[in-house]
C-alpha cells in the first residue's frame, strides 16, 4: 500500500474528530466509549477549530485514492487549559491515530517520523500522554520519547528535539 503524507487542512476536521475518537485508549476487553466522549472539553480542545496558531499535523493518505488512513498532530496548550500530557507552555502535545484496519503496517511510524521531522525546526520538545498499557508506548520509546512523569496508569512522555537548540 503506497502512502503519502500531507499537511492537515481545515477541511480535514471531520477526519480529525474521528482520529481523536480512535486515539482514546480502550483497554483489552473493555467496551468502546460512546462517540460523544470526544465532545467533552478536555478531549475536544485537541482538535477544535483546526488550525490554531502553532498547530502542526499530517494526514497519511492512500497514494492512489487519497483516502485518509491516519493522522498525527501537535497542538499547544496553556497552563490554564492543559492537555493530559502538558509539561510546559511552548511545548506542544502530540496526538496520533490510524484507522483500525490499517494499523501494524507502518503508517503510524511514517506519520510520527514526518511530524517530528517537521517539528524540529519549530519546537524544542514535544510531549504526550499515553496509558502504560497502550502498545503505542513502545512505539513512542522506539522513536526516542522518554517517560517524564507517571500518574497512576498514565505516562507523560517527552521527546527533546535537539536540532532546535543548535546554534549552527
Ligand atoms: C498507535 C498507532 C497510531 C500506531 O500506528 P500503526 O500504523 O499501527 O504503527 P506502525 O505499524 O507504524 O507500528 C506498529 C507499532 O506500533 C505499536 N502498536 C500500537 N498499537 C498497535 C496496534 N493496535 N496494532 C499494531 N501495532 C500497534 C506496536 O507496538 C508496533 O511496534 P513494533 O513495530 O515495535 O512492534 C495505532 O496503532 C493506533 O491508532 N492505535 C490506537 C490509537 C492510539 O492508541 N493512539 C495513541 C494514543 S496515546
Amino acid at each position: 500500500m503506497g502512502t503519502i503524507l500531507r499537511p492537515i487542512a481545515a477541511s480535514d476536521q471531520d477526519f480529525l474528530w474521528e482520529m481523536l475518537y480512535q486515539a482514546v485508549y480502550v483497554p483489552p476487553g473493555s467496551p468502546a466509549p460512546p462517540r460523544e466522549i470526544i465532545r467533552q472539553p478536555e478531549l475536544a480542545h485537541y482538535v477544535q477549530d483546526w488550525p490554531q496558531p502553532g498547530d502542526l499535523g499530517f494526514i497519511a493518505a492512500e497514494a492512489t485514492t487519497g483516502k485518509p488512513l491516519g493522522a498525527a498532530w501537535l497542538r499547544l496548550f496553556s497552563a490554564e487549559s492543559p492537555g493530559y500530557g502538558f509539561v510546559a507552555e511552548g511545548i506542544p502535545e502530540l496526538s496520533v491515530a490510524v484507522l483500525p484496519e490499517c494499523r501494524g503496517q507502518g503508517v503510524g511510524t511514517a506519520l510520527l517520523e514526518g511530524l517530528l521531522a517537521a517539528a524540529r525546526g519549530q519546537y524544542a520538545a514535544v510531549s504526550l500522554s499515553v496509558s502504560a498499557g497502550n502498545p503505542a508506548a513502545k512505539l513512542y520509546r522506539r522513536l526516542g520519547f522518554a517517560v517524564y512523569e507517571q500518574t497512576g496508569d498514565s505516562l507523560t512522555m517527552v521527546l527533546k528535539l535537539l536540532d532546535h537548540e543548535s546554534q549552527c
